[in-house]
Order: structure tokens, then sequence, then C-alpha cells
């Protein structure tokens, strides 16, 4: 997505955040009170792709700097459940690895929710496996910490 996309990362953002909110670490009251020109920055800050199946926005994903020096991080995951089980994680983890690998990335990290084991089984299948580190998303709801060699 560019810049110019801003309005539908905030769609797609909300709506993962209104359907998904034990997976992630912001909150919708939260972002929904965001301006244009945050939309704008946050779209920027980081490399946005939507899967789209029949040319309907099902799923989102997201790239950047992770905070180990030349490891990338993944964030912000998501498939509408109407399009789940039917291999659209799959594209967007792989398009995630792909992305990182192009831009010359060594390893990758991201963060799952302790209630997410769907979305730890997604990483596992992957490649992905817990580098031990954990911490508090919320009061008393941990996240793990997971990663893989690119
Ligand atoms: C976790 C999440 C991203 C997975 O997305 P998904 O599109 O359902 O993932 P996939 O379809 O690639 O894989 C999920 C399962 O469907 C299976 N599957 C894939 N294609 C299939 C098909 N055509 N028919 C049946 N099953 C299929 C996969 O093998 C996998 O099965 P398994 O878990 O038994 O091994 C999704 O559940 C989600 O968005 N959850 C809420 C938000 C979230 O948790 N985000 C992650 C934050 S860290």
């Amino acid at each position: 997505m560019t810049v110019e996309d801003w309005q539908l990362y905030r769609r797609v953002r909300l709506a993962a955040l209104q359907e998904a909110p034990y997976a992630f670490g912001s909150n919708y009251e939260h972002e929904a009170t965001f301006e244009e020109a945050t939309w704008r920055r946050r779209v920027a800050d980081r490399t946005r792709f939507v899967a789209e199946v029949d040319g309907v926005v099902a799923g989102t994903v997201s790239g950047g700097e992770g905070e180990v020096n030349g490891a990338a991080a993944m964030t912000a995951m998501w498939v509408d459940p109407r399009y789940r089980r039917q291999g659209v994680g799959e594209v967007l983890v792989k398009t995630l690895l792909e992305w990182a690998k192009a831009k010359g990335y060594g390893q990758m990290f991201l963060w799952v929710t302790a209630v997410n084991p769907r979305a730890e089984h997604l990483y596992a299948q992957h490649g992905f496996t817990r580098t031990g580190a954990s911490q508090e998303v919320r009061p008393g709801e941990l996240e793990y910490e997971m990663s893989r060699h690119l």
C-alpha cells in the first residue's frame, strides 16, 4: 500500500482491531480517534500489504525494522473471518518472508499473544519458534516473541 491508500489501511486496520482485539497490543477505541495525518504516517512507517480474493480485501500484514540490527519485524497480521482457512494467512506470511529476504534482512521477529494459538500455529508452520522472550500485552496477559532466520 502507498500513503494514498491510507483510507483502505484505516478500514482494514480498524476492522482487525474490532474483530480480533485479543490478537493485538493496540485497541479499536484508541486507533479510531486517529486523524488523517496519523494514518498517512502509519501507512508510510512500515511496508503494508493487503491480500485480495476476487478483488475483495481479505487480509493484511505489515513489515518493518526489527528491534535487533539486521532483523525485520512482522506485525498487524489479520485475515477477515470470511476468508480464513483458505490459505490467505499463509500467502501473507510468505509474502512478508519474501519481502524481508529481498530487503536483505537475515532474521524476522514477531509477537503473538498467549491466547492466540491459531496464529502461533501458522507461524510455527513457517519456521518460527519462540525465542523465550515474553512481555505483558495487557495486565495479566502475556505475548510471546517468535523468530526465524531468513
Ligand atoms: C491467524 C490467522 C491470520 C490465520 O489466517 P488464515 O487465513 O486462516 O490462515 P491459513 O488459511 O493460511 O491457515 C490456517 C489453517 O487453514 C488451513 N487451510 C489452508 N487452506 C485451506 C483450504 N483450502 N481448506 C481448508 N483448510 C485450509 C491451513 O492448513 C491451516 O490449518 P491448520 O491450522 O489446521 O494447520 C487468522 O486466523 C486471523 O486473522 N486471526 C485473527 C487475527 C490474528 O490472530 N492475527 C495474528 C496476530 S499475531
